[in-house]
């Protein structure tokens, strides 16, 4: 399965779908799921420092082989790791871990208030460094972002939120597209919540394809990045068989009505 490549703003590239990995702790769960996923095609694997699992995702991708210039791993810089000293220790800890001389693209994980100034500092020097060849953000709203592109030296290239068919938000999607910030959609299987809606399951069925599927499909549509996660080998290939079928003007008109501001995850909605 060929796999769209999406331009961003600092001259790279990134793959349009990327495997999740939160919640996935065990090394002989993260070791099956890299190995089914790099067989079906991703390339993309989204960690995070927190996640605890990017020791494992590291020693897996050595495993199986694939070169490093074909990888695109993204980490992410943890809330408490948000002060200097601890944000380049812990960054230099992430590429030990993950066996790796630099990382595709480093985020700072959460809008975190007293420290988010400090934090996108030191994604810069590490941006210079050449360590971490993009950087951008997480979990950012409009404001946190208006913020960041008064006062950086850097651009974020990307922002990765909550966003699915239950989840839209259309103002910080067309937000980020002024601004040239590509979008990451984290849980765009709302977490599995909804899964068994009936409008979905009837575009699922005029399409001969799954809800999950249609869901994932919705956010390639949208022009985000979706980061489906699953531990099961069935359920990722099925995650990445998304390129072959498009939806229709109807189709998406009746997705838009699913709107429900479910948040599965976190709000940073009233973060200072
Ligand atoms: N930046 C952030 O703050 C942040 C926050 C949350 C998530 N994320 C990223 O986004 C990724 C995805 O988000 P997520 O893990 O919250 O949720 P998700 O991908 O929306 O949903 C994952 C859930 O759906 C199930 N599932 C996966 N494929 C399925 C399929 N084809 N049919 C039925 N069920 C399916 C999984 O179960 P099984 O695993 O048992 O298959 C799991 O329970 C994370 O892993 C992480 O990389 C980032």
């Amino acid at each position: 399965m060929d796999i769209p490549n999406i331009r961003l703003s600092d001259g790279n590239t990134i793959p349009q779908i990327g495997l999740g990995l939160w919640k996935n702790r065990l090394p002989s769960h993260v070791t099956r799921a890299v190995e089914a996923a790099l067989k079906e095609g991703y390339r993309h694997f989204d960690s995070a420092q927190i996640y605890g699992n990017e020791r494992f995702l590291g020693s897996a991708l050595q495993k199986f082989g694939v070169k490093r210039e074909e990888l695109y791993i993204t980490t992410k810089l943890w809330n408490g790791n948000q002060w200097p000293e601890d944000a380049l220790d812990s960054f230099d800890k992430s590429l030990e871990h993950l066996k790796t001389e630099y990382i595709d693209l480093f985020l700072v994980h959460f809008p975190v208030t007293e420290t988010r100034a400090m934090a996108w500092r030191s994604m810069e020097k590490i941006h210079e460094s050449g360590r971490a060849k993009s950087i951008g953000v997480s979990n950012y709203t409009i404001r946190h972002l208006e913020e960041l592109l008064a006062n950086c030296r850097v651009k974020p290239v990307i922002n990765q939120v909550e966003l699915h068919v239950y989840l839209q938000q259309p103002e910080l999607v067309a937000f980020c597209k002024k601004h040239d910030i590509v979008v990451e959609a984290y849980s765009p299987l709302a977490h599995a919540h909804g899964m068994d809606n009936e409008v979905l399951q009837a575009i699922a069925d005029k399409h001969g394809k799954s809800t999950a599927q249609v869901m994932i499909r919705w956010c390639i549509e949208k022009g985000l990045v979706p980061l489906p996660k699953s531990t099961h080998a069935d359920r990722i290939k099925a995650n990445i068989e998304v390129f072959d079928f498009a939806l229709d003007a109807d189709d998406m008109a009746k997705i838009e009505k699913l709107e429900a501001n479910l948040r599965t995850c976190w709000d940073p909605t009233n973060v200072a």
